[in-house]
């Protein structure tokens, strides 16, 4: 257990390294002392080689035992890209390239062209699926449920961060870990909005002040933080003030002052700067494989950013702790109830469970979860309304027909049907999580698509152990699924004609939250906290435009564990007309 990665990892491979090298060493020690001549040398070499020899012939035997059972199925391979070179090699670097210099996912679309949309990639000698094939992630998500899991590998990865929670673990403990969370999403939770007021306001004035001072602002990071001090509230019933470091200032030129967020003095910023590098080495280590843990050899680079998280979740969670013993003491189960149904998500949980490391593990599954995705949803709103003026004023319409520049309520938010097709479209050009996947933890096969029907069409076989990532970022892109226009940023498709040609008898071409068991158990908190936000901003700004340093041609998507715009989001926006200040208009309409 306290073994520094890179042993325990040696330690697991060096078992089944031994059988067969013992085994040609014996045997042919058996030979030497019959008087056969073999030289000491030779005998080395082959009980050496005899790993790699007996690997080859057990991916040998593996591809032959697939091959008889797909046929047995009565199922095809899945289609695999051709490769010049031996081991997956030019994969590898067109991989890395793209990772580098192109767009989310450029790479998989040039070969989507030739083989379909689900092919296989030989990887190193590992056999991985990629699938864009709605009815394929169906059956990862939903119909197939329970042949896919995250599994081992990815477990392994995101431990030191994650822990056991909902979404590092696989069967009855993920049972568990939904089960204890859920109750508290399901609620309709008005009182929500208060989370999200005093930081949305926090976050607009900043930006005002810094606006009208001349400056450009990071949009990313503006809702970075408040996404942060909002998910902390909710969570934990205490924000960790990332708004309060002050805004960045453009990096050049030069004669800008220096970002006050860079001040490591700031308290938050050692809470941030953890989180961030929790989450990125995290993910990281999911290029090297299994084998990651030969990078971090004796040393684990997580675990110092997850104490330093710790750090901040410990007191609160020995207050709430305390708290509820009291109660339970005063035999006060009905305000423990009350409590459980109106306090933060953490009040909730201790009412599950006192097991510290699970209380520990969840809330910080429940930040990452919450931050980051509706951080990179709010960032692509922005870019879009920069770009589509005529959006921006139909929106606004929208908003002060419905709330005038009152304070948003739940009620408001689900009348305005404009802004919520704007977030569905920004999720669907845009999801913040663009590639996902699962390991097959049995041999399965995939249904016949649409797309390669035919008489002689087949399911794909999908062998045993396989890890199979799908992307809903090339789904939604598709035109043959989302009609001749997909490429174009409408939110009108969700409202018009065509969400009954291409959505309405097709669900599964639409996944931003995933879908199945395991959907996102924050979605309707992200649709209103974004909205929330959507609406303050487009009472106060009404003209949205880029800012060096980001220019038109310079937005450029990254993908960590979700999406981001490299280098940040630079913005201007321009102040709203007086109409919108004081209210006349919207009380003339009747509205509040
Ligand atoms: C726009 C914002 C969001 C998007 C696009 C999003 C998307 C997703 C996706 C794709 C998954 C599936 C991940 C996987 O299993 O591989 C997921 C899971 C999850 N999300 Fe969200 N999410 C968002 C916001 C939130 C928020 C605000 C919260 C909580 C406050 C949240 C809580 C969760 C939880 C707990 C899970 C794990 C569910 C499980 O494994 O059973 N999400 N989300
Ligand atoms: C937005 O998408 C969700 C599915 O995630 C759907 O239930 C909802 O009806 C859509 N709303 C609008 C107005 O497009």
């Amino acid at each position: 257990m306290s073994l520094p990665p890179g042993p325990r990892y040696l330690l697991q491979l060096a078992f089944p390294c031994l059988p067969p090298s013992i085994a040609v060493y014996v045997i042919l020690n058996v030979f030497v002392t019959r008087g056969a001549s073999i030289p000491c040398w030779f005998i080395a070499l082959s009980a050496l080689l005899s790993r790699p020899a007996f690997l080859l012939v057990c991916h040998f035997l593996s591809e032959m035992s697939n091959w008889v059972d797909a046929r047995r199925k009565g199922a095809l391979m899945v289609p695999r890209v051709y490769d010049r070179w031996p081991g997956g090699l030019s994969i590898v670097a067109a991989m890395v390239k793209n990772f580098k210099t192109g767009g989310p996912g450029d790479v998989f679309l040039q070969w989507r062209e030739q083989y379909g949309n689900t092919y296989s990639l030989k990887i190193i000698g590992e056999n991985r699926i990629f699938t864009f094939e709605p009815e394929h992630i169906k059956a990862i998500l939903a119909t197939q449920f329970d042949d896919f899991e995250k599994g081992p590998i990815f477990h392994s990865q995101f431990t030191t961060l994650l822990g056991t929670g909902v979404f590092n673990s696989d069967g009855d403990m993920w049972k568990f870990h939904r089960t204890i969370t859920r109750p508290f999403f399901s609620k309709e939770r008005i009182s929500h909005f208060d989370v999200f007021d005093r930081h949305a306001e926090d976050a607009l004035e900043q930006a005002h002040s810094r606006l009208t001072a001349g400056y450009p602002i990071d949009f990313q990071d503006l809702v970075s933080r408040f996404t942060l001090d909002s998910a902390t509230e909710f969570l934990f019933g205490n924000d960790v003030r990332s708004l309060s470091a002050g805004l960045p200032y453009p990096p050049s030129p030069p004669s800008y002052p220096p970002s006050p967020a860079s001040n490591d003095e700031h308290p938050s910023t050692r809470f941030v700067n953890a989180f961030i590098a929790g989450q990125t080495l995290s993910s990281l280590r999911s290029r090297y494989g299994p084998s990651w843990a030969l990078v971090e050899f004796w040393y684990d680079r997580v675990r110092p950013h997850r104490a330093v998280v710790d750090e901040f979740t410990e007191p609160i969670l020995e207050e709430a702790l305390r708290n509820n013993h009291a109660r339970r003491a005063l035999g006060e189960q009905e305000k423990e109830d009350e409590e459980a149904n109106s306090g933060t998500l953490l009040d909730h949980l201790v009412c599950q469970t006192q097991d510290r490391q699970v209380l520990k593990d969840e809330l910080t599954n429940l930040l990452v979860a919450a931050r980051d995705t509706t951080a990179s949803l709010l960032t692509f709103a922005m870019y879009m309304l920069t770009q589509h003026p005529a959006i921006v004023t139909r929106l606004r319409a929208e908003i002060l027909c419905t709330v005038g520049t009152a304070r948003p309520t739940y009620e408001h938010i689900k009348e305005m049907k404009y802004m919520r097709a704007f977030i569905n479209e920004t999720l669907r050009l845009h999801p913040p999580v663009p590639f996902d996947s699962r390991t097959s933890n049995k041999a399965t096969t995939w249904p016949v698509t649409r797309t390669n029907p035919g008489p002689s069409a087949r399911p794909f076989y999908i062998p045993a152990h396989t890890k199979c990532t799908y992307g809903v970022f090339l789904m939604h892109r598709r035109t043959d699924l989302w009609g001749p226009d997909a490429l174009t940023f409408d939110p009108d498709r969700f409202l018009d004609a065509r969400v009954h040609t291409y959505l309405t008898p097709n669900p599964f071409i639409f996944l931003p939250f995933n879908a199945g068991p395991r959907i996102c158990l924050g979605q309707q908190f992200a649709y209103n906290e974004a909205s929330f936000l959507l609406t303050r901003l487009l009472q106060r700004f009404a003209h949205f435009s880029l800012a060096p340093p980001t220019s038109d041609d310079g937005v450029r998507p990254g993908v960590h564990l979700t999406m981001y715009v490299k280098g940040g989001l630079w913005v201007r926006m321009e102040p709203a007309p007086l109409e919108m200040d004081v209210n006349t208009e919207a009380e003339g309409l009747g509205v509040e």
